[in-house]
């Protein structure tokens, strides 16, 4: 495939409208959900992307219903103990990125542990945001760049420096993002990190999101013509 992105960025949607569909319950989507997780993290790696990033729980996400909050991460739990293997066979570094201090002791050591395991895997790297939104990103980045460099080194700073304090640091900023189930907004992501970012929106609920599915958001992105606010 020509012109694959470098990194890919999705925002999975439409699984509480996918189990509602099947007359079940909204967690019910979210176990299918995991299914397209996987087929898209393997599409990934065929197609040569480096970086796949997935939106799988907002800072806004908290405030869902206790049981459902509960399931979320219980499947997050249940995902990092039953990837291992798959990830290590594949080369797939594993990152977590967001506001790690509301996560659990019991979550936070279960994927610190499989960073470390990961953390010299090459082929691609996924990361997963949890409790994260992009005003708080950029807020936090605010807060350490002033505590390290005090007033006259933060009005000395470039964006480039400036990005180095997002919790994105050292990642390419998103060549492409993707947006399941027909929505078209960016509900508090990648805010700053997807400011030249080609967008795809898809129609398919997420847990219908498959290989196929990722693989025909590849070639529009193929097609696009991008030029950075430049005249070509
Ligand atoms: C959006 O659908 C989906 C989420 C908020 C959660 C995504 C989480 C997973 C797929 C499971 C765990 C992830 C990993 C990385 C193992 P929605 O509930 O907003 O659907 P709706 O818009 O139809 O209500």
């Amino acid at each position: 495939m020509n012109n694959v992105p470098q990194h890919v960025s999705i925002i999975m949607d439409g699984n509480g409208r996918w189990a509602k569909a099947r007359g079940k319950e909204r967690v019910y989507g979210h176990v299918a959900g995991v299914e397209s997780v996987r087929a898209c993290t393997e599409a990934a790696v065929e197609a040569g992307v480096k970086y796949l990033s997935l939106y799988a729980f907002s800072e806004e996400n908290w405030n869902r219903p206790e049981a459902e909050v509960n399931r979320l991460m219980e499947l997050m739990m249940e995902a990092i103990h039953n990837e291992v293997k798959t990830l290590l066979d594949n080369g797939v570094r594993f990152v977590v990125l967001g506001n790690r201090a509301r996560l659990s002791a019991s979550l936070n050591a279960a994927i610190d542990a499989l960073m470390e395991k990961t953390a010299a895997c090459a082929r691609m790297t996924l990361i997963v945001f949890l409790s994260y939104s992009g005003q708080w990103d950029i807020l936090q980045a605010v807060k350490k760049a002033a505590a390290e460099k005090g007033p006259e080194g933060v009005q000395a700073m470039t964006a480039d420096d400036f990005a180095g304090y997002l919790v994105t640091a050292g990642i390419p900023d998103p060549d492409l993002l993707i947006r399941t189930s027909g929505e078209q907004r960016i509900s508090n992501y990648l805010l700053w990190q997807c400011a030249y970012t080609e967008f795809v929106f898809s129609d398919v609920l997420w847990p219908d999101f498959r290989k196929p599915e990722f693989r025909a958001a590849l070639e529009t992105y193929a097609g696009r013509d991008r030029r950075y606010g430049k005249v070509k």
